[in-house]
């Protein structure tokens, strides 16, 4: 164990990355400074934001630089310790990435409370991609009862939270996804109205019918084409929360689809771009209300786990060809009582 493994972009990917765009590297292990703990990696994720910061083209986060560890979302362990709030065997979630080991600033870590649920969901469910769910469609979305909300990339971490609580506000929900077994786990698992499957089923009839009365909220996890289908059945006073585009992530040359300005006029529609961490401020108050909705059953998850470091690129590329129900994340080493 004195030697840490990172995972390092060695060069910005042209159209979907490979695993040529990325190289693993050895280092000594990291000696924790004044205020920094040292960190054992559990569980780290893989997420679709990710594929934007390899790219050096202007965006809300700062590209990540070649030669640099991947940063992103984990969970660990605390080995050592220089701050006395933070003790050898806590588990605490932060953004040191893709490696197995890593010298963090307490002050950019969260304690996890493994009593409260598997410390995984501290990146999915109880984390940033539930709080994304959460604020996107309450704060952007706000879904009123007997209203038709339609998810697209609905069996994804974000989506499938996003309709369960669409479903605790008392609406019909329907989801888009890519396979039939995404499709069957969302409406006998999950409760969902109806979910169609983008992949084999011809979207504008199979929308026209499960949605009757009209969309009244849209929340866009993937743009595109599935995004043009539901935009074209949006009611008067629609809300469409913009989460995601991940249709458009690998794409070489800008996509033109159709001009949406007139459709959002004569329904007085708001489609609003949001980012979860503009809610930093609220996140305490979301994450007490996911907590109590997981405990009491009203809300479920999934997790794709991918067993092993080594893996961690598969899983990434895994994304963008929809391997993943719910959640994905890598597994990276065991949790240590
Ligand atoms: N705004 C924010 O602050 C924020 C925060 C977190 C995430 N996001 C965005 O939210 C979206 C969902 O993120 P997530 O973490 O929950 O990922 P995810 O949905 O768990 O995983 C990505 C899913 O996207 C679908 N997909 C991939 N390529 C697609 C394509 N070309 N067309 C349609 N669907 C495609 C796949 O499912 P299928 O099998 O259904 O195709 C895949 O499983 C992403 O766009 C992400 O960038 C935004």
């Amino acid at each position: 164990m004195s030697v840490n493994e990172q995972i390092i972009l060695a060069k910005r990917p042209q159209g979907m990355p490979d695993e040529s765009d990325f190289t693993f590297e050895e280092q000594p292990l990291p000696v924790p400074q004044a205020g920094e703990v040292l960190v054992r990696t559990v569980y780290l994720s893989v997420d679709p934001y990710m594929r934007g910061r390899m790219s050096d083209a202007k965006s809300y986060a700062k590209p990540y630089e070649v030669g640099e560890v991947i940063a992103g979302g984990a969970v660990g362990q605390v080995m050592e310790s220089t701050d006395p709030t933070y003790r050898e065997g806590d588990y605490v979630a932060g953004t040191w990435g893709w490696q197995r080991f890593a010298a963090v600033r307490t002050g950019t870590l969260r304690k996890v409370n493994p009593d409260l649920a598997p410390v995984s969901t501290a990146l999915g469910v109880l984390g940033m991609t539930g709080l994304t769910a959460y604020f996107g469609l309450l704060d952007i979305g706000q879904p009123k009862e007997g209203e038709t909300v339609v998810i697209s990339g609905a069996a994804g971490a974000v989506g499938m939270i996003v309709g369960q609580i669409a479903k605790i506000k008392g609406t019909r929900v329907i989801g888009i996804a890519g396979s039939d077994e995404k499709t069957k786990y969302l409406t006998e698992k999950l409760g969902f109205d109806a979910a169609i499957n983008y992949q084999t089923e011809d979207l504008a009839s199979a929308l026209a019918e499960a949605c009757p009365n009209g969309v009244d909220v849209y929340f866009d996890n993937v743009g595109g084409e599935v995004s043009d289908a539901v935009l074209r059945l949006i009611n008067k006073n629609a809300r469409i929360p913009i989460c995601g585009q991940i249709a458009l992530y690998n794409l070489e040359k800008p996509d033109t689809g159709p001009r949406i300005q007139s459709l959002l006029l004569t329904n007085t529609a708001l489609m609003k771009g949001f980012l979860v961490g503009d809610y930093a401020n609220r996140y305490n108050e979301a994450l007490h209300e996911l907590a109590e909705w997981l405990r009491d059953g009203n809300i479920q998850y999934a997790e794709h786990i991918v067993d092993g470091f080594e893996k961690t690129i598969e899983a990434f590329l895994g994304l963008f060809s929809g391997e993943n129900l719910g959640k994905q994340l890598v597994k990276v080493s065991e949790e240590q009582s």
